[in-house]
């Protein structure tokens, strides 16, 4: 069994979408060890989104992580990191996410593609220690 960090985007919060997120989690058989309503700051968005220092969108990428409460989650459950990428579905909401999928479903912009799920288990590992350092 394996561990993943999960948010709900302040997109995904703003529009209703927390219980709906939970929801999928849930009906895919994943559990939830770690659930949270958390305001980012600076800081904590640079941290998470480090890998993409120097892109083009991120500043707006820190700009709209920071921009309202998210949901922070640890999800555990059989390959979980790969499980949550598929019901997350792809990146862009309507270029890469099918139909069915999170971002297929609810999503219509990159930036504004609702939720996040750690890529790997090198960054589940780094990404649950930040958010979770009690976990
Ligand atoms: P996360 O789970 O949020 O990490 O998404 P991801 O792993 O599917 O994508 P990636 O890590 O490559 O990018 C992180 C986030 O940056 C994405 O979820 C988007 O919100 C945003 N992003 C990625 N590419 C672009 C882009 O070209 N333009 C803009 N505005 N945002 C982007
Ligand atoms: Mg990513």
């Amino acid at each position: 069994s394996e561990r993943t960090l999960v948010l709900v985007k302040p997109d995904g919060v703003g529009r209703g979408l927390v219980g709906e997120v939970i929801s999928r989690i849930e009906r895919k058989g994943l559990k939830l060890v770690a659930l949270e309503l958390r305001h980012v700051d600076r800081a904590l968005a640079e941290q998470h989104y480090a890998e993409h220092d120097g892109k083009p969108f991120f500043n707006d990428l820190l700009e709209f992580i920071t921009s309202g409460p998210v949901v922070a989650a640890v999800v555990e459950g059989p390959r979980a990191i790969a499980a949550f990428r598929q019901i997350a579905g792809g990146t862009d909401p309507v270029e890469k996410a099918a139909p069915g999928s999170i971002r297929g479903d609810y999503g219509l912009e990159v930036q504004y593609n609702l939720v996040h799920g750690s890529d790997s288990a090198e960054s589940a590992g780094r990404e649950i220690k930040l958010w979770f350092p009690d976990l």
